[in-house]
């Protein structure tokens, strides 16, 4: 995967990223997503333009939730209506925003909403964003219940084909194809990490993009990230 050869790094299906705290997880999707410039190697992925990155504590800024909801916008992006908004934040479980505030009304939503609303919105954000071939997400549920992260990993999996968590919760593995265990050895040599598959009741679409592929042994190291 890093610095090890281009057949480690291929295309598509979704994976969870597992390991203890300081393994390296939030290094690696950052170096997935081009958010880390130490280092060397090759990392395979689509387009950085049609990667979508999800934070744990997503970034809300003043102003409305349609300005909210539709960040980042681009030039020449299609236009998203109102009622594909609502159907979203519908899906998601979030309408309630959208009934108690408006879609207009220019309010301080950092301040305002909990965490759990927050990650939902960065949901919608995601989905609503055109174009997404790789969703990247550290820990982008951690906020909420269990009923609620199946339903946002629902959403996910209907709209984007290709995807990599970083999570910790064992249900999360019901979500994905792969599971990469990354464990640390020591400051000096960086971290392992081994692939294996996790086996669904309904298996990944036929034609689907995979992501990775190769020996079930990678070997990370930190410095390469
Ligand atoms: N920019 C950086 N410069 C130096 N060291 C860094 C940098 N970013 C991360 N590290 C170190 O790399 C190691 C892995 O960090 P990382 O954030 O990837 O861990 P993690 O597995 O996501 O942990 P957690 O579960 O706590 O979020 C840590 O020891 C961290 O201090
Ligand atoms: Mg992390």
């Amino acid at each position: 995967m890093c610095g090890q050869s281009a057949q480690d790094a291929i295309t598509g299906q979704s994976l969870l990223i597992e390991g203890p705290s300081g393994s390296g997880k939030s290094s690696l999707l950052r170096a997935i997503a081009g958010l880390c410039h130490r280092g060397f190697g090759a990392i395979h992925r689509a387009p950085i333009e049609r990667c979508f990155f999800l934070p744990q504590t997503p970034y809300l800024c003043i102003g409305s939730l349609r300005d909210n909801v539709l960040y980042p916008a681009r030039a020449g992006d299609a236009e998203v209506s109102s009622e594909q908004i609502r159907t979203t934040m519908r899906n998601l479980g979030i309408e309630h925003l959208i009934d108690r505030h408006g879609l207009d009304e220019r309010l301080d939503f950092q301040g305002m909403l909990s965490g759990g609303e927050k990650q939902r919105l960065s949901f919608a954000r995601l989905l609503l964003h055109p174009g997404v071939h790789l969703a990247l997400l550290d820990e982008a549920t951690s906020a909420l219940d269990e009923e609620n992260e199946a339903v946002a990993y629902n959403q996910l999996r209907e709209n984007v084909h290709c995807y990599v968590s970083v999570g910790h919760r064992p249900a999360l593995a019901n979500c994905h194809s792969l599971r990469l265990q990354l464990r640390r050895l020591d400051d000096s040599l960086g971290c392992q990490g081994t692939v294996s598959s996790i086996n669904l009741e309904s298996p990944h679409r036929e034609g689907s993009p995979q992501l990775f592929q190769g020996s079930p042994q990678h070997q990370l190291s930190q410095h390469q990230l």
